[in-house]
């Protein structure tokens, strides 16, 4: 029972004091210094709200669209690995209540629950965050089990050739527990994150399998393997904004992976207003990191993104109590946003315009 948490820090808290402390700093954790991990949070803290008065703001609602799907509010799950280290229900719990709360769930290649599972459990749309593996064959294969399994697009991950140092996976020498694999790659022999390397197992899993040459001309090739629409996730510079857009995929997600790959790389939101400025319109932004409030979601939509995404605050829900847990992070993140709306003056998403944002001198 966890209707005493208030907000998504006390959820955060209810993790750390729940899960074995591998699980918990695994997620936890950010690059290094966690510069960038704790800098996605304050750059939300430094932004100030200019809130409209006399709007009627007795009829609200958060209902959008995310690449022509329909979402009950600009609140999408991002991908995240290894949801099986947080509740025995894993990926299942997540992709139910994502589907209950009606939005999207983000699956990450990196599941321990096979894909077609998930996508058979959820009721909703669940799209599919891909590794590029050196193995390409494999890779390839993946990507159209993806699509026959039912996901509706591709989030490709392009801000981890390497994986970024998590001192305390480290220090851990990180491995996943017993029984938990990386469920999708097990049939190509590639399911094990293991105890025998002498740091993180995860580190030494990117180094050997997961394609550090993966550039801007592979797009083309992977988009040949699929009719799914492709986004691209882990952008934080206009150039690149742009580039995405003339390889002509659907959408990018604004993201630094939540600050654990590039230390003292800049915070989403401060990263969002150049992007979008670039993209003008030409494919949908979505963005990433630090979200915890719903103030901080309307903040990310008056800047120009189409939704945002939820990390970390879904793990913590999922540990804190499985698919309620998960139900309830949005659900908090649902009311927030709701009052965030009302008391700025913005009855509906696209009444949350940039000007909202103060200027403070
Ligand atoms: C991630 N993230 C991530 N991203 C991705 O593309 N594939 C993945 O497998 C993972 N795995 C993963 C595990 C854990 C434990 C975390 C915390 C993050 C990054 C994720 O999609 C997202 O960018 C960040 O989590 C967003 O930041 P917040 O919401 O956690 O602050
Ligand atoms: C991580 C990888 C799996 O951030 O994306 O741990």
């Amino acid at each position: 029972m966890t209707a005493d948490l208030l907000n998504i820090f006390e959820y955060e808290q209810r993790a750390r004091d729940t899960l074995a402390a591998p699980a918990f700093d695994y997620y936890a954790s950010g690059a290094h210094d966690g510069l960038a991990l704790r800098d996605n949070r304050a750059a939300y803290d430094r932004l100030r709200l200019a809130y409209r008065v006399l709007v009627d703001v007795s009829k609200r609602s958060a209902a959008t669209t995310v690449l022509g799907t329909p979402v009950s509010m600009p609140v999408v799950i991002s991908p995240t690995a290894f949801h099986g280290m947080a509740h025995a229900d894993a990926e299942l719990a997540t992709a139910r209540a994502a589907s209950d709360a009606g939005t999207i769930m983000i699956l990450s290649s990196l599941s321990n629950t096979a894909v077609e599972d998930v996508v058979a459990a959820a009721a909703g749309p669940v799209w599919f965050q891909l590794y590029v593996y050196r193995d390409r064959e494999a890779t390839a294969g993946l990507v159209r089990r993806v699509e026959a399994a039912g996901c509706e697009a591709i989030v490709l991950t392009v801000d981890a050739p390497r994986l970024g140092r998590r001192e305390a996976d480290v220090r851990n020498r990180f491995h996943l527990p017993e029984g938990l694999s990386v469920r999708n790659m097990l049939p190509d022999g590639y399911g094990d994150v293991s105890q025998q390397a002498a740091e993180s197992g995860l580190a030494a899993y990117f180094e050997s399998l997961i394609d550090p040459s993966l550039s801007w001309s592979d797009i083309a090739w992977l988009q040949s393997l699929t009719t799914l629409p492709l986004i691209i996730k882990g952008i934080v510079r206009a150039d690149d904004a742009r580039q995405a857009v003339d390889a002509g995929v659907a959408g990018i997600v604004v993201s630094n992976h939540g600050g654990r790959q590039l230390d003292t790389s800049i915070a989403t939101i401060d990263a969002l207003p150049a992007v979008a400025d670039a993209v003008q319109g030409r494919l949908e932004i979505l963005l990433d990191g630090g979200v915890r409030r719903g103030t901080d979601v309307l903040k990310a939509v008056a800047l120009g993104a189409q939704a945002v995404g939820v990390g970390r605050p879904i793990l913590w829900g999922l540990a804190a109590d499985g698919q309620a847990g998960v139900a309830r992070v949005l659900s908090i993140l649902r009311e927030e946003l709701d009052l965030a709306m009302a008391l700025a003056g913005a009855p509906a998403i696209d009444a949350i315009s940039a000007d909202l944002i103060a200027k403070v001198p």
